[in-house]
């Protein structure tokens, strides 16, 4: 496991800049897996990296399971939060997303179903440590 980036987040800038720096890392076919509590920036995140690939219409997609946006590059971003049975995401192809290596996938609530995911992706975690403010913390496997 390689650490990528570790910084404190005390508003949304401070964010948006660990989001650009990220958007220069990732190519086509990465998988990068969200975790941290409810409302601690993950959807927030991924709008940040999408906004570098000149995609603005973003929106968590909880109720949907999967958005799907095109850009300078092509994006799913997934929420597992609602999902109750790993069959369901077997049911919408999860793994032939997975497989489309012109794409980058983001999957919001990820540990919930880890059990699903492949050897190599990256791992961002949001923690909230006072008030408002968060660690993000990125890893690579
Ligand atoms: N430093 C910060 N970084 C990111 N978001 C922040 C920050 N400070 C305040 N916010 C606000 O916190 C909220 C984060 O919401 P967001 O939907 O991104 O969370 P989430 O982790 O995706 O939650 P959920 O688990 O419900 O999907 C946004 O309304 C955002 O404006
Ligand atoms: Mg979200």
């Amino acid at each position: 496991m390689e650490l990528v980036l570790e910084r404190e987040s005390a508003v949304e800038q401070d964010t948006t800049e660990a989001a650009n720096y990220f958007a220069s890392l990732i190519q086509p076919g990465d998988l990068i897996l969200l975790n941290g509590n409810l409302g601690s920036g993950k959807t927030f995140f991924v709008k940040a990296v999408c906004g570098n690939y000149g995609i603005n219409n973003v929106s968590s997609p909880s109720f949907a399971i999967v958005n799907e946006y095109n850009g300078t590059k092509k994006i799913y971003h997934f929420d597992f939060y609602r999902i109750k049975k790993i069959s369901e995401l077997y049911d919408i192809g999860f793994e032939d997303y997975l497989n489309d290596s012109d794409a980058i996938t983001f999957v919001e609530w990820a540990d919930l179903w880890s059990e699903i995911f492949p050897a190599k992706y990256y791992k961002i975690n949001f923690e909230f440590v006072s008030g408002e403010k968060r660690i993000i913390r990125i890893t690579k496997q």
